[in-house]
C-alpha cells in the first residue's frame, strides 16, 4: 500500500516494488521524453509519484491514456525524488492499464463540484477530497464508539431491523412486505405482474425505528449492553439533519437510572471527540422559564407542555451556554410511552443531549420497570398491546430498574466533520424523494 511506502521511505529506498492505484494526475514533459503519475490507492491522502519514459514497459499506452483517474499497476524501484514536492519517488519499469477512464464521460473530471452535485452521485463522490475525509472520519468514530463500549464491559446486541412493534409510537414507519411475481419474470417497475404481500410474517411488520425494546430484552439478561445498526423512519422532513435511515448507537442498563445514562451519554460523546467542557444539565422546566426570559422573540414561543423548537435549542447551546446542553425531565405528553414517570405525575424521566450545529443528538430516558403503570400508559396512548406483551414480560419476570438512550451516529459524524447536512456524511443517503443505488 502506498501508505506503506510513505510510512517506511527511507529503509525502502533502492527496493524494487509493486504499486497499484489511481491516476490523480498525468503529466507528459519533455516535449513527451518522460512522465510523471501521482499515483493513489486510498489508503493516504498522499499520492506517490511515478516517474516513467520510453524505455519503461507500457510507455505506448501511458501516451495514449494520461486521463486522471485512469487505473494504473506499476513495478519499479523507490528512488530519492530529485524534484522537489516529494521526498521519494518510484522509476517505474512496468506500467499496466488495469482501466481507461474518459474525461468526456467521468463526471468528476472536474475539480470542486458542489456538494449538492456530489450527491447525485453517491457512487462516485467518495472519490472526492471531501467524501474521502468524510469516510475515514466515519470509520474512526465507528471504530471508538465499540471500543468505549466494549472497554466499559458492554455486550454488542445484534437487534432485529424488521420488527413488529413501533417503539417510539410515532406514524414514522415503513411497512414490510414481500413481493412475488405472478409470471417467471425479473422485477422491473415496470413490469405490474407483481404481488406485494403483507401477510409472510402473518401480521403487519415494519422497518424498526429503533433497536432499544429488543435491546432492553437483553439487558435484563446479561447487564449492559449497546446495539449500533441501521433504524429506519419515513420522515418527510428536507431538513439537513433527517434521513430516512440512519445508523443509531442504543446502549441499555440494568440496574441504572437516569443519572446514570446521562453520564455514560456524556462519557461517550467526549471519549469518541475532543470536547472538554462538562455538559450544562438542565431541567425542562428550568430551559422553558430561561427560554421566557431571554428576552428573544421566538417564532413559536416557549411553553411548558411543548416540545422544544430547532431555534430553542440553538438558542440554548449555541447562544446561552455556547456547548452541549442535557435537559431533561420531559412533560409524559410529549415523550414515548416506555418512560419512567417521575413523582410529580406529570413529567417523565428523560433526556435529550443538544448540540451546537446538529441539534439533539441524544434521547434517552429511565424505562418504567412498574408493570402496572406500563399496562396504564398503554392503554392511555391506545397502543396495540398485544405486540407488546413480550415487553411487558420484562417486567413481570424480575423487573429491574433500567435505563438507556440512542445516539444519531450520523449527526455525531456531522459534528465531528463540520459538514453541515447530514446527506453528505452518509455513503448512500436515503431521505425522502432521494434514493439511488
Ligand atoms: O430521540 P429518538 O427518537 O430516541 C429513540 O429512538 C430511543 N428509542 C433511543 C433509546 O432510548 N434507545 O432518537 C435518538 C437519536 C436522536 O437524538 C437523533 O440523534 C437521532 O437518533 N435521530 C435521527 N438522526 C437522523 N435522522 C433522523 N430522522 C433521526 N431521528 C432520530
Ligand atoms: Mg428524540
Amino acid at each position: 500500500l502506498i501508505k506503506d511506502v510513505f510510512a517506511s521511505e527511507s529503509l525502502l529506498i533502492g527496493t524494487r516494488l509493486v504499486v497499484c492505484g489511481w491516476a490523480r494526475t498525468i503529466r507528459l514533459q519533455g516535449s513527451g521524453k518522460f512522465a510523471f503519475l501521482e499515483l493513489n490507492d486510498g489508503s493516504c491522502f498522499k499520492s506517490l509519484q511515478v516517474f516513467a519514459d520510453p524505455n519503461t514497459e507500457g510507455w505506448q499506452e501511458l501516451v495514449k491514456n494520461t486521463h486522471a483517474h485512469t487505473s494504473w499497476r506499476v513495478t519499479g524501484k523507490l528512488v530519492e525524488s530529485p524534484g522537489s514536492g516529494q521526498s521519494v519517488e518510484v522509476q517505474a519499469e512496468g506500467l499496466q492499464l488495469l482501466g481507461s477512464c474518459s474525461p468526456d464521460s467521468y463526471p468528476l473530471a472536474k475539480a470542486r463540484l458542489p456538494l449538492d452535485f456530489l450527491r447525485t452521485i453517491p457512487h462516485l463522490r467518495p472519490r472526492s477530497n471531501t467524501y474521502g475525509a468524510a469516510s475515514r472520519i466515519r470509520s474512526t468514530l465507528a471504530f471508538s464508539v465499540h471500543k468505549y463500549f466494549q472497554e466499559h464491559g458492554f455486550q454488542y446486541v445484534h437487534t432485529p431491523l424488521i420488527t413488529t412493534s413501533n417503539c417510539e409510537g410515532a406514524g414514522e414507519l415503513f411497512s414490510v412486505s414481500t413481493l412475488m411475481s405472478k409470471a417467471d419474470t425479473c422485477y422491473t417497475p415496470e413490469n405490474r405482474s407483481w404481488d406485494y404481500n403483507q401477510d409472510f410474517f402473518k401480521r403487519p411488520t415494519f422497518l424498526t425505528v429503533s433497536g432499544q425494546l429488543q435491546a432492553e430484552a437483553y439487558a435484563c439478561a446479561l447487564g449492559n449492553v449497546y446495539t449500533f445498526g441501521p433504524t429506519f423512519r419515513a420522515e418527510e422532513s428536507h431538513t439537513k439533519r433527517h434521513l430516512a435511515e440512519f445508523w443509531m448507537i442504543e446502549p441499555e442498563m440494568a440496574f441504572s437510572n437516569l443519572q446514570d445514562v446521562m453520564e455514560n451519554a456524556e462519557g461517550l460523546l467526549k471519549f469518541v471527540d475532543i470536547i472538554e467542557k462538562p455538559f450544562v444539565r438542565l431541567a425542562y422546566g428550568d430551559a422553558i422559564d430561561l427560554l421566557q426570559r431571554s428576552g428573544k422573540k421566538f417564532e413559536m414561543p416557549a411553553e411548558w407542555g411543548n416540545d422544544l423548537a430547532t431555534e430553542h435549542e440553538k438558542y440554548l447551546c449555541e447562544e446561552h451556554f455556547g456547548g452541549p446542553v442535557i435537559v431533561y425531565d420531559y412533560p409524559m405528553d410529549i415523550k414515548a410511552f416506555y418512560m419512567r414517570l417521575n413523582d410529580d405525575d406529570k413529567t417523565v424521566a428523560a433526556m435529550d443531549i443538544l448540540f451546537p450545529r446538529c441539534g439533539e443528538m441524544v434521547g434517552g430516558s429511565q424505562r418504567e420497570e412498574r408493570i402496572d403503570r406500563l399496562l396504564g400508559r398503554i392503554e392511555e396512548l391506545g397502543l396495540d398491546g398485544s405486540s407488546l406483551e413480550w415487553y411487558n414480560d420484562l417486567r413481570r419476570f424480575g423487573g429491574v430498574p433500567h435505563a438507556g438512550y440512542g445516539l444519531g451516529f450520523d449527526r455525531l459524524v456531522q459534528f465531528a466533520t463540520g459538514l453541515e447536512n447530514i446527506r453528505d456524511v452518509i455513503p448512500f443517503p436515503r431521505a425522502t424523494g432521494h434514493a439511488m443505488c
